[in-house]
């Protein structure tokens, strides 16, 4: 089925506290992964790291998923990293959007993946699997975190290389980029991982960091309360694993109204 969205349409159909918003690009990773950006809205405001609920109309009703704001908070245009769910209620339209296209947003943005959910440390872990990596490719152009943050490090694991991408090109923009590459400096350390292909690092995250190889490559220590906060973002079951790995090593963790070393949440799919 080909969703029909028109602008007025849309737009006259819109409850409120809603914003239609314009596509401005699409680009397609893999058969699974895609990318595209749209207009902000003036008064769309957000935290780095946060997600916001993004929609289509549908059979003539607005259909909302939760997806995280993929650029920083300071940026002009909007950008979502998405997967496609062949009959995902929502993904199955949105992978179709081309620019021009509307798509929906709810006004008020959430999350937990914000920098100030953490106490101060010296390292920053930022652990994504997937789709995961959305509210980090955030993150990870916001200046403030290389404010509070000596070392900054993003591990993505996904199965397949060709889904790594995503991750490549964002390292890859913010070296291009003048004033974020001198923000940034050699703070960012990229740690990319497959599991069901043959690549330079293989594994799931949970194991290189049981196994000790993640720090043995990266050249630091063993975690440490004293010294590191981590951001976890994946599926349910990444999210167990990983965060029972961050109490194991005497990370607690924290919320929004209570700082503390880690905080987590879902990759959102469907
Ligand atoms: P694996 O291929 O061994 O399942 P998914 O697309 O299923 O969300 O998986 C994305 C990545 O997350 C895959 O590389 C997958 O590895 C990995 N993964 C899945 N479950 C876990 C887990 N419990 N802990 C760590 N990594 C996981």
């Amino acid at each position: 089925m080909n969703v029909e969205v028109k602008t007025e349409d849309t737009t006259a159909a819109l409850p409120a506290g809603v914003f239609a918003e314009t596509v401005l690009s699409v680009t397609h990773y893999t058969d699974r992964l895609f990318r595209f950006s749209m207009t902000r809205p003036a008064s769309f405001r957000f935290r780095s790291g946060e997600f916001a609920m993004i929609g289509l109309m549908v059979d003539g009703k607005p259909l909302y998923r939760a997806y995280s704001v993929a650029s920083p908070a300071w940026a002009e245009e909007l950008e979502f990293f998405s997967i496609k769910v062949p009959d995902g209620p929502l993904t199955q339209h949105l992978q179709k959007i081309q620019p021009g296209d509307t798509v929906l947003m709810r006004k008020k943005p959430t999350g937990t993946l914000v920098l100030d959910a953490l106490t101060p440390g010296k390292r920053l872990y930022m652990f994504s699997t997937g789709t995961g990596i959305a509210p980090f490719a955030s993150l990870i152009r916001e200046p403030e975190t290389y404010e509070k943050f000596e070392q900054v490090i993003l591990t993505h694991t996904c199965r397949e290389v060709a889904e790594l991408q995503y991750g490549f090109d964002l390292v890859n923009e913010i070296r291009n980029d003048e004033i974020l590459s001198e923000i940034v400096g050699d703070k960012l350390i990229h740690y990319a991982s497959v599991t069901r292909e043959p690549f330079e690092r293989q594994g799931r995250i949970t194991d290189l960091m049981s196994s000790g190889r993640l720090f043995e490559e990266l050249g630091v220590p063993l975690l440490d309360p004293e010294t590191d906060r981590a951001m976890i973002c994946g599926s349910t079951e990444m999210l167990k694993d990983t965060k029972a790995l961050l109490e194991a090593a005497g990370l607690t963790e924290g919320a929004n109204n209570k700082p503390s070393e880690f905080v987590i949440e879902r990759a959102f799919v469907g």
